[in-house]
């Protein structure tokens, strides 16, 4: 009888044990070697890279709440440990269930011009936010995919928001505004590299630059069905309301110069082969098109910002493949009515807008945000670049454009789009 009864318990006991290892095995494997999972969930799941079905049957639906709500506790458990900055990082954890820790969350108190500064920088904030929130709820202000709702966003289009498991953190990455360093940054925090010694990257700048943006330094949303499998959108879910989420955005039409400029005024072999070439073979009278960046730019031979407006205004170009993250609008990387950003940042401000945003994290003790020295485009030149252009197509180029402007606060350009 007590036999019996101690071999339940027993037998009770293990299958908990076994339970919450299966979910720990999971987790930790996922965030500390992406190969080693890569590999054990290939086999397991011997799944290709498609999307998984959002909508599951009843039952697993139930089960999926069940677990939801068990991952939730398990994350809030988890992640009090995972800190290695416990007592300072310790509000962040607080943040989306209590408002007043929200306000309170990041100030550096104990210092009087910080704190001036702070406030200033944080009503800027708010404004932003308050202007997101209003247009995506304004029903007469419309765009493309503006009414679809997070589940209905696919997979492949989660691919710029990383995580940072750590901290807690989201990014989400717009090409063209600052992202490299970002990038950087994330690596830092989530430690998702290693040096050439098997050591995490501690000091940003010391990340190569082709390993800031190979894919496979970051964990972004894309990636977590094989981590989580069915429940990947939940733990989405529980991500995006836990943690702090970040965006850097910059005037849509100087974004377009600088991806210009970075990829076609200077020699580029991918970009020439997959844009350069397309562009023109449609837009120059060109009949041979050199196949090679050397001998393209050897012979002169570079398409014209002109035709680069040409290719993004043709019908033909978005019939073929979406356009590349470098000119991808930033609503489209991003999902900004979908996401709700607790930071929207601005290159036109990236010092004051990076050193708040490092406090508000609670890292401006680890590192400053690695300065750039390279040639940036200002946007006093947008008029030189643009008001070439037939005026026909900077207002079609604007109307592509114009929920970045709107959404993110850029003035419309009224100056170049009258006669
Ligand atoms: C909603 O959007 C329209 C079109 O952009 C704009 O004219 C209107 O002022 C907006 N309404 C509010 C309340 O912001
Ligand atoms: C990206 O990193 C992975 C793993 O380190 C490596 O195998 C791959 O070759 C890299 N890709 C590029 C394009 O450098
Ligand atoms: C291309 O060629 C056509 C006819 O050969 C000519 O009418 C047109 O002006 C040319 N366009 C450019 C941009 O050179
Ligand atoms: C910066 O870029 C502009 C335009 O591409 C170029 O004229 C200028 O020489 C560059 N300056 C430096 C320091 O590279």
């Amino acid at each position: 009888m007590t036999r019996s009864r101690l071999f339940c318990l027993l037998v009770i006991l293990v299958s908990v044990f076994m339970i919450l290892f299966i979910i720990v095995y999971w987790d930790n494997v996922g965030t500390t070697n992406f190969n080693v999972h890569t590999s054990f969930s290939k086999s397991i799941l011997a799944q290709s890279n498609e999307e998984r079905p959002t909508t599951a049957p009843t039952v697993e639906n139930n089960v999926a709440s069940d677990v939801d709500e068990f991952l939730d506790i398990f994350l809030n458990f988890g992640s009090t440990k995972g800190f290695f900055q416990s007592t300072k990082t310790e509000n962040l954890q607080l943040r989306g269930s209590n408002s007043q820790e929200e306000i309170v969350r990041g100030y550096d108190w104990s210092t009087k011009g910080k704190l001036d500064d702070g406030i200033l920088d944080q009503e800027i904030q708010e404004e932003r936010k308050l202007n997101l929130r209003k247009f995506c709820a304004n029903s007469s202000f419309d765009f493309p995919t503006k009414e679809r709702s997070f589940d209905d966003i696919p997979n492949r289009e989660l691919d710029h928001l990383i995580v940072d498991d750590r901290h807690g953190i989201i990014y989400c990455y717009v090409p063209k505004v600052a992202c490299t360093n970002w990038k950087r940054v994330m690596i830092v925090l989530s430690e998702s590299l290693l040096d050439k010694k098997g050591v995490p990257y501690q000091e940003p700048l010391q990340i190569p630059r082709e390993d800031v943006h190979n894919t496979s330094s970051h964990l972004t949303f894309n990636k977590f069905w094989r981590r989580y499998g069915k429940f990947s959108r939940h733990m989405m879910k529980i991500k995006l309301k836990k943690y702090t989420k970040f965006l850097f955005v910059r005037d849509p039409f100087v974004r377009l110069i600088s991806a210009f400029r970075s990829k076609f005024e200077l020699e580029n072999e991918n970009f020439y082969r997959s844009f350069a070439v397309p562009i023109l073979t449609r837009y120059s009278n060109r009949t041979n098109v050199p196949t090679s960046v050397g001998e393209a730019f050897s012979s002169g031979m570079k398409p014209s910002f002109s035709q680069f407006i040409q290719y993004l205004l043709d019908e033909k170009t978005e019939e073929q493949k979406p356009f590349n993250e470098h000119w991808r609008q930033i609503y489209r990387l991003c999902h900004p009515c979908q996401i709700e950003y607790d930071f929207v940042g601005k290159l036109e401000s990236l010092d004051e807008d990076a050193a708040l945003l490092l406090r508000q994290l609670n890292i401006d003790s680890l590192f400053q945000f690695p300065p750039s020295y390279r040639n940036k485009t200002a946007s006093s030149w947008e008029e030189d670049w643009f008001s070439k252009l037939p005026l026909s197509w900077r207002q079609k180029l604007y109307k592509l454009y114009e929920a970045d402007f709107v959404l993110f606060g850029y003035p419309k350009p009224d100056n170049l789009l009258r006669v």
